[in-house]
């Protein structure tokens, strides 16, 4: 029996450029799903730096959408609604998706082909928060051939991006060394990456660490990556730097066939690699959707580690005090 029904809505969107509290919330009915595509009721919801940057401006791409506009791209939810005839994804399975935009929403239609099924043993947490992030990592990995003769450094090693890319890198046997702020140093070491301080003095920590030569370098956080890497003798071709990493995820935004078909082949890795054990999203953020400007501001400090998420059921709004902010109260 297909369920063809409109379904109850809320979602956020924005009128005008700016910071988070542009966001606004609306309610609706969404129509019945066309051919293709599924209604899915949304569990879990991401945040990325690179949402942050198309909302206010910076990030150019897509300046010409109307208004006013959607936010966010990753999502794990239930489908609730598909068109008869389509045989994937039947209602109640439990999915990971992307989405150009429009993903900080309760319900959100979407094409099938940028699903996943949710691996049973993943949580609804991290399944959420995996998509950009994740496959930022495998790609800028996959391109740079990440293997067992590597010595690399990446650069914002605890954040989203970064805590992906040091676990990847190590699966696939490389010796990896993280650059992090002192609370990090535990986060990565458990890990089994080496922890680095940023600043002053980095390049001659990262050599006494590496045992050989560094032989790629990743930089997320995009300050003075080039020239450290450069005093390291990486070559060139074995650099990754922050506008490169602007390409990889506008080209996993767009929403061309062959695009989409690259976000969900990747999306389908991450999450195997997650049930195989490969890396552990660490979620240090798990807020409300309505308290998505909180999660926007949390974010904007620039010191989660791992992935801040957004949920529509939280089990409590009750806020728990994270083990960053201890830290942080007392350094
Ligand atoms: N080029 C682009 O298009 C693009 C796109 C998206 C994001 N970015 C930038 O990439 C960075 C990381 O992205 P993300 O998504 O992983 O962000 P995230 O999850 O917010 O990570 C922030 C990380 O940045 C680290 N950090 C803070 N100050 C630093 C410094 N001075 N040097 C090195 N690392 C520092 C923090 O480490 P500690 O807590 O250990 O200090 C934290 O783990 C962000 O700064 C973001 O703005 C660039």
């Amino acid at each position: 029996m297909f369920k063809t029904r409109s379904t109850q809505a809320r979602w956020y969107t924005y009128a005008s450029p700016g910071d988070a509290d542009v966001l606004e919330e609306h309610s609706g009915t969404l129509p019945p799903p066309l051919e293709g595509h599924a209604t899915v009721e949304v569990i879990t919801s991401g945040i990325n730096h690179m949402e942050v940057f198309l909302r206010n401006g910076k990030e150019q791409t897509w300046a010409d959408d109307g208004w006013p506009r959607g936010s966010g791209s990753d999502f794990a939810g239930i489908v609730v609604a598909r068109p008869p005839g389509e045989s994937r994804f039947p209602v109640g399975s439990e999915v990971i998706g992307h989405v150009r935009t429009g993903a900080h929403a309760t319900h959100l239609t979407v094409p099938v082909s940028a699903l996943v099924p949710k691996p049973r043993n993943m949580s609804w947490e991290v399944a959420g928060g995996l998509y950009l992030a994740g496959a930022t990592a495998l790609d800028t990995l996959d391109e740079l051939r990440i293997g067992r003769d590597d010595i690399v450094v990446v650069s914002a090693a605890a954040g989203g991006v970064g805590s992906i890319e040091v676990q990847l890198a190590k699966h696939w046997g490389a010796r990896v060394i993280g650059t992090c702020g002192d609370r990090n140093f535990d986060y990565l070491r458990q890990l089994g990456i080496i922890p680095v301080r940023y600043g002053d003095g980095m390049v001659e920590r990262i050599r006494q660490v590496a045992q050989g030569q560094v032989t790629a370098f990743i930089d997320n956080f995009g300050k003075d990556g080039k020239d450290i890497a450069d005093a390291l003798g990486v070559p060139d071709s074995r650099y990754r730097s922050s506008a490169d990493r602007r390409e990889v995820e506008l080209r996993l935004l767009r929403e061309d066939p062959d695009s989409m078909l690259h976000g969900t082949t990747q999306l389908q890795r991450l999450a195997q690699l997650a049930q195989d054990g490969a890396f552990r999203l660490l979620i240090s953020g798990l807020y409300p959707l309505s308290d998505i400007v909180d999660a926007y501001q949390d974010m904007a400090r620039l010191h989660s580690r791992g992935k801040i998420v957004l949920a529509t059921r939280p089990v409590t709004t009750y806020r728990t005090l994270r083990a960053r902010d201890v830290h942080e109260a007392m350094a």
